[in-house]
């Protein structure tokens, strides 16, 4: 829980000092960073393992679908840009970000798209997000959601 709120310190400062562009993100910080604790304890000194990267252990195609950020305008066709942004506190997040304005929907049916949505697209994919959530990332997304509360959005 600690490694989750120094990520959702970082993360609230970076976004506070970035200019409009970021504006009207979909994802709340609080979601974020339940998404980053599900997915990984939120390690954000983790790095790639097989095709995943980073405390959002993002893969290439996800990156992709997000738009492509990336980290201090390096060209988003880059060798590099790829690792560089997932392993990136700030620009994984912005691409968490940016798969969910390209995917969001209502994936339990509840009428309403919130948090539970956004992290069973995350972990199930854009196509995929009304499935089960796997162990165990949903007990940590659950844990973490008791703690911080509500996460209506
Ligand atoms: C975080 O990730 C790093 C690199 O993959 C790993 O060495 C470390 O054990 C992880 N920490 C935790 C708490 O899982």
């Amino acid at each position: 829980m600690i490694k989750f709120l120094v990520f959702l310190v970082v993360v609230t400062l970076y976004f506070h000092g970035a200019h409009t562009q970021y504006d009207n993100l979909p994802v709340t910080q609080s979601c974020l960073g339940c998404i980053c604790e599900g997915i990984s304890g939120c390690n954000v000194t983790s790095t790639c393992q097989g095709e995943v990267c980073g405390p959002f252990r993002i893969t290439w195609p996800y990156w992709a679908d997000a738009g492509k950020p990336t980290v201090k305008n390096e060209g988003p066709d880059s060798a590099t840009a790829y690792r560089n942004c997932a392993l990136d506190t700030f620009c994984s997040a912005l691409a968490v970000q940016g798969y969910m304005q390209k995917y969001q929907q209502d994936c339990n049916g509840d009428g309403k798209i919130d948090c539970d949505d956004y992290a069973a697209i995350h972990k199930l994919g854009g196509y995929g997000c009304r499935g089960q959530l796997p162990s165990p990332f949903a007990e940590r997304y659950q844990q973490c959601k008791k703690i911080v509360g509500g996460l209506g959005k």
